[in-house]
């Protein structure tokens, strides 16, 4: 016979159980931009909003504009909402990445090309390990990115990198050290987000050009958290490193929900993917051979 006991036993242990489920990152807090970030060119190109708890950046003729995260980190878990200008944005690039500063440097990318009016953005997604990058892959997203804001994360951890839209992944990049790939582990990255005028290759492969006339192109952003083990710029590993939420079982690789939205998103929305161009790569990468289990 049940008592009020077990009852509150076995809801604390069902309660558990969703909690130690795989990913979906934590639910961001509300900071102001200033607490973790800071302008990096064109100041006077960032709008601030509620206190700073959301930002603008605006590109026009004369320039786009910049921000970066104050630390380095070394793991963990790194989001923002953003809503992509909207309108003619053709020509334009808004990019969410992280990167470290040295010369052989690690970087993972997220990068939105603007289209013309009612054409759909590409979402572009890069790793780069060792200073050696190539990875792209291309998506469309399920929805209007300009009209809410959205969330795109990285997860970042010993085991693996994951690209996720709205907590949906999109993308794994597994460590593949077993097979000779570098995995970013002991350089520190900063988070860093830009506008930008690039309509020499960003629409439509270069065709469609900036139309100066319908600037200035606005970004919006709020989600000025960040779940990472901040380091110093030189350190090559983090005090806490093992022991924070990112690092965790559940969050070494997906679970099963998520590789079923993951091939969904395969499916669906791929438009290139550098793991199936055997034009550009006649001899495929080794870590080619983890994306293909997808
Ligand atoms: C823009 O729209 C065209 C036509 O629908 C499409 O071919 C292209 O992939 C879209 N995105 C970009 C960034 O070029």
């Amino acid at each position: 016979m049940a008592s009020s006991q077990q009852c509150t036993l076995l809801l604390s242990i069902m309660l558990m159980g969703s909690v130690t489920m795989a990913a979906p990152p934590k639910r961001p807090v509300s900071v102001p931009f200033g607490r973790n970030y800071m302008p990096t060119w064109a100041f006077d190109h960032i709008k601030y909003f509620n206190g700073g708890n959301e930002i603008q950046l605006h590109l026009d003729k004369y320039t786009g504009t910049g921000f970066q995260s104050k630390g380095s980190y070394l793991f963990g878990h790194f989001h923002m909402q953003i809503k992509l200008p909207p309108g003619d944005s053709a020509g334009t690039v808004t990019a969410f990445y992280l990167s470290s500063t040295n010369a052989e440097h690690d970087e993972i990318d997220f990068e939105f090309l603007g289209n013309r009016t009612g054409q759909p953005f590409i979402l572009q997604t890069n790793v780069f390990t060792g200073g050696k990058g190539d990875r792209e892959q291309r998506i469309f997203l399920w929805f209007d990115p300009t009209k809410e804001y959205h969330s795109y994360s990285v997860l970042w951890n010993l085991y693996q990198i994951v690209f996720f839209v709205d907590d949906i992944p999109i993308r794994v990049f597994k460590n593949s050290k077993d097979l000779g790939v570098k995995f970013p582990f002991n350089q520190p990255m900063k988070l860093y987000s830009s506008l930008w005028n690039a309509d020499d290759w960003a629409t439509r492969g270069g065709l469609e050009k900036t139309d100066w006339s319908k600037a200035p192109f606005v970004a919006t952003y709020r989600g000025f958290h960040i779940d990472g083990c901040e380091a110093s710029v030189q350190a090559r590993f983090c005090a806490t490193q093992g022991k924070r939420w990112w690092d965790q079982k559940e969050f070494q690789d997906l679970d099963a929900y998520q590789w079923r939205r993951l091939r969904w998103v395969r499916q669906r929305f791929t438009i290139y993917n550098y793991c199936t161009d055997r034009t550009r790569y006649p001899t495929l990468p080794a870590e080619v051979q983890r994306d293909r289990d997808i």
